[in-house]
Order: C-alpha cells, then sequence, then structure tokens
C-alpha cells in the first residue's frame, strides 16, 4: 500500500456508511447511491446516528452561511470525497456563485467516473450554460469545480484553487470533513494561516475527531494505524480549546466549538425523535462515547461585518 492508500480508503467507509444511513431514512438524499455502490456491509445504530448529527450540523453551517451572505459566496470543500452537497444545493436553488472541491487524484478520478455514467449528477454540473470540462480526475463547470490537489502541499492547493477560477474578493466558506485529522498538524497551519492572509471574509467549517487523549483515543488511532491509515494530525485534536486555538493562532478572528454529544443535544429534536425510532439501540453509553470523540469547529475573518460571528450550529 502507497502511504496514503489509507487514508483515500476512509472516503469509501464515510460513503458506505452514508449511502446506509440513507437507505434507512435517517436523512434524504438522493444522490448518494450514485456516487457509490451498494455494500453488503451493515453498520450498527450508533454508527448512522453519528453520521447523522455530522451530517445535519455540517449542513446547518453551510445552510446559514449561503443564506447570509445571499449565496453571493463560495465554497471549497477539502477532501470532499463522494460528498453530495453540490447537488443537493442545486435541488434547494441555494448554490454559491462556486463549489470547489479538492481530493487525492485517485479519489476525484473516481468521482469524475460515476459522474460521468450518471446523466442525474452530470446534467446538473451542465445546466447553467452547458459549458463543462472534463478530464480523467477533474471537472469544470460554470460554478462546480473538482480538482485533485494533495491539500498538505500549499503550492498545489493555491493553484487549483486559481485554475478553478476562486475570488478572494468574495465571502468563501472552506468545509473539511473528517479530513485534516489525516494531515501533518504543519502542513494543515500553513493551509490555515493562507487562507487567513488571503481571503478578507472567510469561514471555516471543521469536523473532525476531539478528546483523543484518552483511551478511547488511543484505541482509535490502533485501529486505524492497522489498516495503513494514520491520523498525522490528531495533535489539534486534544480538545475543544486545541481545535479552537489552531485557528486563532494563524489569524483567524474567532472560532467556537462544540463536542458532537452537545451538538446532537442541539439539533431539531422533533427529527431527533424520528431517527431515534427508525432503529433500535441498546447501548446509548457507546453512542455518547463515539459523539464525544468528535466534534464541530467554526472559525471566521469578518472585517466588513456580513455577521459571520453569529453563525452557530443550533
Ligand atoms: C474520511 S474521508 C471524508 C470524505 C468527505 N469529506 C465526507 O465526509 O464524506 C477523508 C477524505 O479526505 C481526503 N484527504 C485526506 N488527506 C488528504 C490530502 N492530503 N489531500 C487531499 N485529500 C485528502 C481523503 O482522500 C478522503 O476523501
Amino acid at each position: 500500500m502507497a502511504s496514503d492508500d489509507g487514508v483515500i480508503l476512509t472516503n469509501d467507509d464515510a460513503a458506505q456508511c452514508k449511502r446506509f444511513a440513507v437507505e434507512k431514512k435517517y436523512w434524504a438524499d438522493p444522490y448518494i447511491s450514485l456516487m457509490t455502490p451498494r455494500s453488503s456491509a451493515k453498520h450498527a445504530p450508533e454508527i448512522s446516528r453519528g453520521y447523522y448529527a455530522r451530517v445535519t450540523a455540517m449542513r446547518s453551517l453551510l445552510h446559514k452561511f449561503l443564506k447570509l451572505t445571499d449565496r453571493n459566496c463560495q465554497v471549497v470543500n477539502f477532501g470532499a470525497g463522494s460528498d453530495t452537497n453540490y447537488w443537493l444545493l442545486k435541488d434547494m436553488d441555494m448554490y454559491p456563485k462556486s463549489f470547489i472541491e479538492l481530493d487525492f487524484k485517485s479519489v476525484t478520478a473516481r468521482k469524475v467516473n460515476q459522474i460521468k455514467r450518471h446523466e442525474a449528477l452530470l446534467q446538473i454540473i451542465a445546466s447553467e450554460d452547458g459549458d463543462i470540462r472534463l478530464s480523467k480526475s477533474e471537472i469544470h463547470g460554470s460554478d462546480y469545480h473538482l480538482v485533485d490537489a494533495d491539500l498538505s502541499v500549499l503550492s498545489q492547493v493555491e493553484k487549483k484553487l486559481q485554475e478553478s477560477g476562486i475570488d478572494k474578493t468574495l465571502p468563501t466558506l472552506f468545509m473539511a470533513e473528517c479530513v485534516l485529522v489525516y494531515i501533518e498538524f504543519n502542513k494543515t497551519k500553513e493551509l490555515l494561516t493562507w487562507i487567513a492572509d488571503q481571503f478578507p471574509a472567510a469561514m471555516f467549517i471543521n469536523y473532525e475527531q476531539v478528546n483523543m487523549a484518552d483511551r478511547f483515543g488511543d484505541i482509535m488511532i490502533e485501529n486505524l494505524k492497522s489498516r495503513d491509515c494514520f491520523l498525522a494530525g490528531v495533535e489539534a485534536c486534544k480538545s475543544l480549546e486545541t481545535q479552537r486555538h489552531r485557528f486563532l493562532d494563524v489569524g483567524w478572528e474567532g472560532a467556537d466549538a462544540m463536542d458532537m454529544l452537545q451538538i446532537y443535544k442541539c439539533l431539531p429534536q422533533a427529527d431527533v425523535h424520528r431517527i431515534e425510532k427508525l432503529e433500535f439501540m441498546d447501548e446509548k453509553e457507546l453512542l455518547e462515547q463515539l459523539l464525544g470523540h468528535y466534534c464541530l469547529v467554526w472559525a471566521w475573518k469578518d472585517p466588513n461585518n456580513l455577521g459571520l460571528a453569529d453563525l452557530d450550529v443550533t
């Protein structure tokens, strides 16, 4: 296995878990089944509930950002994997001026293939003016860009964002859903510093591990290591404070963080009650332990007072 292969495979895991949860009706996503093949694997209810909280919380902040900026903005999705938000936003008429996805070449190449195979995916990208450029591992449409880049190499990220027509003067939302933890801390520090330097109005939403300096964290690190998957950036995942400070220390104006157990309790409770009836779960402690080891961090830079500091997940 090449050193990045284990990390690349984490996208298959995430996409399969999301597809499984969507089929169980935790949330609706008509596109996930087009992005990832069905697997025979079954996932425990606590895994699906964890994904439900992750997807619902990420989307809540994404939608709030789009509303606040009246869609006059850009979204950059780091380590996007098989993410379907672009297509879902199109269906809701909530899409930004530009939606840019970055991942390793082998992941974007597979996404290009899936998009080419499914008219329902391709048509939405081509719908604005029909203009679309496709290569083996990249797509450039009028408001959608899928590009390959190693996020640990800043010069690559910069180049690919430029090729995607990024406009630094527009408010820009950067998302990383379970991605930064796989990249060396110094490399993500460089990336977060560069964004803070270059983008006057920006927000960053980061979902990943937290409270990792305990036994549960050790076991997770060892389990992933045995699958050749290394949590190279785990030092930022010690606590909510280390998560906030990775932004505050490199030029971001403000940052908030909540663990997923806190977030789960703040999500719209009628929907939480609905999903809790979907599958019987007897090990509540297991879910709480899992949710307590993931978090959402959102950071902002807002010199013109658009209101980014007031956005929150609840
Ligand atoms: C756990 S998956 C998450 C995928 C997607 N964000 C989601 O939540 O469904 C992690 C993703 O990050 C990508 N990734 C990790 N390190 C990366 C790097 N250095 N450069 C580019 N992509 C990276 C992986 O290839 C993978 O697609």
